[in-house]
């Protein structure tokens, strides 16, 4: 495919290749390191608008950005534009320049609230939000998905009505509620609703190699592609695609890097407990890294857990 600057709004991301936000994993240690590896964008996890509202303590830690607000976005969630427009312009989001709304997370404890995926059963309620924010002068992204059932195609008349809204940019995970997060991406929706639109579109769902990437872009036209479970397995993907010399080589110096990350940031106890999601994903693919990853997963030893880092990877 290929990779490039992309305007969006009044701004620009450096490239067409973004890190989807993924609650619990793209906390700002991981986008930290992985943004100089080829990332042209990140998105924070998703936030309530609401809880920032209330003043919660635990969506402030999520909007961190340490010094870098340039290329990160942040995504926020909710139904209630009066919530929605009053966050844009909360002093917790006024060092970012772009601001997502999820309009796709199937979570029942976020659905059952109007928010998140329910918002495509209800474009009219979609609409107002994305019209409240806008008037808060940032640059307005949408995340959806193709639809709530199987067979569903909501892609291009959900991004015709962003952009009639003054959306600057539509992201569209190319698979329904229902399937949650397996199955082949619709790439036709996807390609439907791009052709209807002026905005650039950001097609996502099941890419974890540059290949994917590339079939992506072909079948649907997009501007650029968004990458979330491919990126956790395989940080390098994004530099695979653009071809670009990363400054970190290897896994393991990427797996040591990113945990004395999570050190500094959140201490060893919590580290140590926080990064085990990652081994996971990190170990995929290791020679005999089966008793390795179970002694990780039941240790709080940090110095241990760098061996067992090591000595996989
Ligand atoms: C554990 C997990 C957490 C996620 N959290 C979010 C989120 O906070 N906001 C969001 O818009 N999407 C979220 N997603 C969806 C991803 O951003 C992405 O759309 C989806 O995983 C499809 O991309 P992939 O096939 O590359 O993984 C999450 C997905 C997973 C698996």
């Amino acid at each position: 495919m290929k990779v490039g600057a992309l305007k969006i709004g009044d701004t620009q991301a450096r490239n067409n290749l973004f890190l989807a936000p993924i609650a619990g994993f793209t906390d700002y240690s991981f986008r930290k390191l992985i943004l100089p590896l080829g990332v042209g964008l990140c998105f924070t996890e998703l936030v309530s608008a609401k809880g920032l509202y209330y003043g919660g303590k635990n969506s402030e830690t999520l909007l961190y950005c340490g010094e870098d607000y340039e290329n990160t976005a942040a995504q926020i969630f909710g139904s209630d534009p009066y919530y929605m427009r009053w966050a844009c312009e909360s002093k917790y989001l006024e060092k970012f320049r772009i601001i997502d709304v999820n309009m796709g997370c199937p979570v029942p404890k976020i659905v059952k609230n109007g928010e998140g995926s329910a918002l495509l059963n209800d474009i009219k309620k979609a609409e107002s939000v994305i019209k409240e924010m806008v008037k808060s002068g940032k640059n307005i992204t949408v995340k959806i998905r193709t639809g709530i059932k199987r067979g569903d195609d909501i892609a291009r008349e959900f991004s015709q009505m962003a952009e009639y809204c003054g959306a600057k940019l539509i992201t569209i995970h190319g698979r329904v509620r229902e399937a949650y997060y397996s199955g082949e991406p619709d790439y036709d929706a996807i390609a439907r609703a791009k052709k209807a639109v002026s905005i650039p579109v950001i097609a996502n769902g099941g890419i974890f190699t540059k290949e994917d990437a590339d079939l992506m872009a072909e079948r649907t036209g997009a501007d650029g592609v968004m990458i979330a479970r491919g990126a956790i397995a395989d940080p390098f993907i994004f530099s695979k695609i653009s071809g670009e010399n990363p400054p970190i080589k290897t896994l393991k110096e990427f797996a040591l890097a990113h945990f004395d990350e999570e050190i500094a940031r959140i201490g060893e106890k919590r580290a140590a407990v926080e990064f085990r999601k990652f081994v996971t994903y990190y170990f995929k693919g290791a020679k005999n890294s089966k008793q390795n990853r179970m002694a990780i997963m039941t240790t709080e030893d940090v110095d241990e857990i760098k061996r067992l880092l090591s000595e996989t990877l």
